[in-house]
């Protein structure tokens, strides 16, 4: 007896001390190790052990301060700095707090369906290793809204210990519900009161007919209904008063399309677009032409002008008056400009992450705060849609 718990006391001590060195030398642990060992697994292994080690405090931390021309403000609500976590990485609100620590401004959780759901049969994930891209196909495996609020609810009981950071939501659909309208009303209902903002995300190509409520008389019965129910859950302002909701559109819309989701959202006073989820084109001069040929969305480079172009005609289409969350191909700080010039006042990132490790964060926003500095703007916001009404006056310079 007393040998079994000295065995256990044993144990204990050196279990704890081991965590507590990974723990301590969590920055100079991932780069070396974690990020190596990482590229050797499947990608959805892989993505597993970076969520099971951003939960035990093993993905390094930004220790380092943010130029001041970073911090923005959007909704009403105060971003330390513009760069986001995209949708798909925390599906399941495992690990925001880390995520906020590791240097993201704000993280996008989800997609989260009503009930929990498994997705998509695996594999499902794939890396085009030399386009630094993936494919997935995951088909929203989701452990539920339940679940996932709840942990998001948790985290702000114990507010103060909570990372600051803005937290949003991104609501799916299960794929066997037949009206849409009522999952994301659920997803509404679950939320509102903790999210700091919405995203319908009607533009994954891998649940059966989700793009189609994308179209015209769709879309406007869609997010009517969703802000009425946003209104009606919250007929009191809650501290954190209502959240704003977006909508997340695809990038492979015809201009006819875009046109018409546009005008929709401004008629409805929507309060963003997310621009853009995955692709399901196969951009030319791809070099892992195998992988290209599996079916799901693209991410990762091949997506970047893609999505940037249709920030930019959105941008020019509402004059500005919407506010645009660019995502699609961010790997670099000049990659993240090109969408603030084309006009998103807020950007996110994944493919990149899963590529580089959360050094990327730092990195992206010190060469932001640079390349803002060089061209004499005092802060993120001076630089919106600063690409879109280019006159060129005559000595050819932009102005
Ligand atoms: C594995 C994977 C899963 C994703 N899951 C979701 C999701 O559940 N909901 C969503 O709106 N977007 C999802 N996305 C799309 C991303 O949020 C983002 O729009 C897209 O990947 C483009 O950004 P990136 O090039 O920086 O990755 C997923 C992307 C990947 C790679």
């Amino acid at each position: 007896m007393a040998l079994r718990l000295k065995f256990r006391l044993i144990r204990t001590f050196v279990i704890t001390t081991s965590g507590l060195i990974v723990y301590t030398l969590a920055d100079k642990f991932y780069e070396p190790v974690l990020k190596p060992a990482l590229q050797l697994l499947d990608p959805e292994s892989a993505h597993d052990f970076a969520i099971f080690a951003a939960k035990h405090g093993l993905v390094p931390k930004d220790k380092g301060k943010d130029w001041s021309g970073l911090a923005c403000e959007v909704w009403g609500r105060q971003f330390e700095n513009p760069i986001g976590l995209a949708a798909g990485f925390d599906k399941h609100g495992d690990c925001v707090d880390a995520m906020l620590s590791a240097g993201f401004g704000f993280v996008e959780v989800g997609s989260v369906t009503p009930e929990p759901q498994e997705g998509n049969p695996k594999p499902r994930i794939f890396r085009l290793e030399k386009d630094r891209a993936v494919i997935n196909r995951c088909g929203f495996n989701s452990v539920g809204s339940s679940v996932v609020s709840e942990r998001l609810r948790k985290r702000l009981v114990h507010i103060h210990a909570a990372q600051p950071g803005v937290v949003g939501v991104n609501l799916g659909k299960n794929k066997d519900t037949e009206d849409a309208k009522l999952d994301y009303e659920k997803g509404v209902v679950a939320f509102a009161d903790i999210a700091d903002y919405l995203v319908i995300n009607i533009s994954s190509p891998n649940t059966p007919s989700l793009r189609n409520l994308q179209q015209k008389n769709q879309l406007a019965d869609l997010l009517e209904h969703v802000i009425a129910i946003r209104d009606a859950t919250l007929k009191e302002l809650s501290p954190k008063g209502r959240p704003p909701i977006l909508v997340k559109i695809s990038p492979d819309l015809t201009d006819e399309e875009l046109a018409d989701i546009v005008t929709t959202c401004m008629r409805l006073s929507v309060d963003g677009i997310v621009i853009s989820n995955t692709t399901i084109q196969r951009p030319h001069g791809l070099l892992e032409q195998q992988v290209a040929m599996q079916e799901g969305g693209l991410s990762g480079p091949p997506l970047k002008n893609i999505s940037t172009s249709i920030i930019q005609k959105v941008y020019r289409m509402t004059n500005g008056r919407l506010v645009i969350v660019g995502v699609g191909g961010v790997s670099s700080a000049e990659d993240a400009y090109d969408k603030i010039r084309a006009g998103a006042s807020l950007i996110e990132l994944y493919t990149a992450l899963a590529y580089e490790g959360p050094a990327l964060i730092r990195k992206i926003k010190i060469g932001l705060s640079e390349l803002l500095q060089r061209d004499g703007f005092q802060s993120v916001q001076e630089a919106i849609g600063k690409d879109v009404f280019v006159s060129t006056s005559q000595d050819g310079m932009r102005n």
